[in-house]
């Protein structure tokens, strides 16, 4: 088992309440915190905003040799995880991470087939008590396991990596950097790309000039009105023209 410093359910020394907890379940939990110890979500691990737990499929297996995976039945390339073994696995995992028993965790097993994620997704996850995520690997898991616990099946898109470890890291940064403390400036999170359903506007910084090129007038007349004015029109621009699936959801699009 690879470990933040804090993990399990251990108190908030101030508010009393566990930090927002994700636990990995994985075939290489080496893998981890991998691009989660970086950046922003690194320190938020390391300040304990939030705990990372990852445990070790193999660790499991009944038999000498650890194995995990085997034929598939029906025939057909490539292995299946065992269910006795990954069953046992989830069952280690403490679901709940309040005193009480209350809020537990939703199980998540990361997969191709799953429904694709989403910011709105993220968001209910993170106001949460923390995630256990379930990574794949060889072909799948026994559909059983995912009918018997009762696991959620996501998607981070329509593509097919080689594992679930990558999808995992993407969907706990997704969620931990909308945690509490984790970003200083609030702001930054309400006015980005999905926040109401719109791809955000483009970002321009000095010198005015760059290969050519300039910032937009607007930008540069300190007319704070007509800024916002003109981001808002860019980012319906932007949404209508790369997502029409987003702009045909967003409240604009439904009106029109
Ligand atoms: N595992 C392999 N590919 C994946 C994907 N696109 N999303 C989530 N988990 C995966």
């Amino acid at each position: 088992m690879t470990d933040s410093p804090k993990q399990n359910s251990e108190s908030d020394a101030k508010t009393g309440a566990s930090p927002w907890k994700a636990t990995v379940l994985t075939l290489f939990p080496d893998a981890f915190p991998g691009v989660l110890g970086a950046s922003i979500i690194g320190s938020a691990l390391k300040d304990e905003k939030w705990c990372l737990e990852s445990i070790d499929i193999r660790d499991f297996s009944f038999n000498k040799h650890r194995t995990v995976d085997t034929t598939p039945a029906g025939g057909g390339p490539g292995m299946v995880l065992k269910p006795d073994v990954s069953a046992a696995a989830i069952d280690s995992v403490a679901r709940s991470t309040s005193e009480n028993g209350e809020n537990p965790r939703p199980l998540l097993y990361l997969t191709p087939r799953g429904k694709p994620l989403t910011q709105e997704r993220v968001r209910e996850l993170a106001s949460g008590t923390g995630v256990i995520v379930f990574c794949g690997r060889f072909e799948g898991l026994d559909e059983r396991v995912i009918e018997a616990r009762d696991m959620e099946e996501v998607s981070i898109g329509d593509f097919v990596l080689a594992g679930g470890e990558v999808a995992a890291q993407v969907l706990i940064e997704a969620c931990v950097r909308l945690l509490p403390g984790v970003l200083g400036d609030i702001t930054s999170t309400h006015e980005e790309s999905f926040e109401d359903g719109l791809l955000e506007y483009p970002l321009y910084a000095k010198p005015r000039e760059w290969e050519g090129r300039n910032i937009p007038k607007v930008l540069l007349s300190g007319d704070h009105k007509a800024i916002a004015k003109w981001r808002r029109t860019q980012m319906e621009q932007i949404t209508k023209e790369r997502r029409p699936d987003l702009w045909i959801k967003s409240s604009i699009g439904e009106k029109e």
